[in-house]
């Protein structure tokens, strides 16, 4: 008999990919923000204050493109990558198939979501005439991921890949939240966030159900190592790059004439400012159903970080 309930019952009719407009060729009418500014991270900049509106403007198209190129190698280089080997991997006993074609579904979705992302990018770049900012290595999200995987304590390399898209997967992205009902931003960038929000909701549940599905498989000692990766796994995913926050500052010399050093500020204030939202409720809800943080050592290996199990649960 059949457990695994699948959220997947209506990909065809619901499904971004499947079903809706793609948001190509978006006509942007004047009057309308790019991106939230209350979620614009330059926003916070007391220089901010004084700039002309034009320049208030560029920034939130620059933070807009942040958030599209984010999203776009989040999909291409980990949730797409992790939901083909959990396919492909046979070894995962009692993986239900229905589990299996709804990571084919979720790698479907997801390709769309970073091919929708980049033509958004292309949109905006036409009407605006700003050149988004190209990264001259890898992203820090990707560096730090892989430096963590290189000291995995444990042989299975697919651990820590494993672990960022459960994490990415369940957490809710405060921009995911929140930009969609700001009528102050665009509305075709809304919409494309709206759609793309839909989805997230069926890929939540199935992450939900592999995470429950793999803890349950795995000796103590993985329970262990994974408890205690997931604190740097969050840090990787959250913190923004600084390396992409000092090119846009970099842009407007006049204005910000110490990139690197507001670059540093502005990422640490924006780490706390997404601990303060619920961004992280689901991914402490899920531990807390498994009973995993039961113990204080469990407990401990979070609030050495400065993350509150608790308190980030019951939001
Ligand atoms: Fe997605
Ligand atoms: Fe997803």
């Amino acid at each position: 008999m059949r457990t695994y309930v699948s959220a997947f019952s209506n990909w065809h009719t619901r499904a971004w990919v499947r079903s809706k407009p793609h948001h190509t060729g978006s006509r942007f009418e004047p009057g309308y923000d790019f991106f939230p500014a209350d979620l614009a991270m330059t926003m916070g900049l007391p220089e901010v204050g004084a700039i002309p509106g034009d320049i208030r403007s560029d920034l939130l198209v620059y933070e807009l493109y942040g958030y599209l190129r984010f999203t776009t190698l989040l999909e291409v280089n980990l949730v797409s990558s992790v939901c083909k080997r959990l396919v492909r991997r046979t070894d995962i006993v009692g993986l239900d198939p229905l589990m299996r074609r709804d990571l084919l579904m979720a790698f479907a979705d997801e390709a769309g979501h970073a091919e929708m992302c980049e033509e958004m990018i292309l949109a905006v770049e036409e009407e605006t005439g700003l050149r988004p900012i190209e990264p001259v290595s890898q992203p820090a999200f990707i560096r730090a991921l892989r430096l963590l995987s290189a000291r995995c304590p444990i042989p299975d390399r697919s651990l820590v890949p494993l672990l960022a898209a459960v994490v990415s997967e369940t957490l809710l992205s405060p921009v995911i939240v929140n930009l969609p009902t700001d009528e102050a931003v665009h509305p075709e960038v809304r919409a494309l966030v709206r759609d793309h929000a839909a989805d997230e909701v069926r890929h939540s549940a199935l992450f939900r159900v592999v995470f429950r599905h793999l803890w349950h498989s795995w000796p103590s000692y993985v329970r262990r190592v994974v408890l205690e990766l997931l604190p740097d796994v969050i840090d990787a995913l959250l913190t923004p790059d600084k390396a992409w926050l000092r090119e846009v500052l970099a842009r407007y010399p006049d204005v910000f004439d110490d990139p690197d050093e507001l670059a540093h500020a502005l990422s640490g204030a924006h780490m706390t400012a997404l601990l303060e939202r619920p961004t992280l409720a689901p991914v402490m809800g899920l531990l807390d159903e498994l009973d995993a943080l039961d113990t204080a050592e469990a407990t401990e290996i979070f609030l050495v970080r400065g993350l509150s199990p608790v308190r980030m649960a019951r939001r």
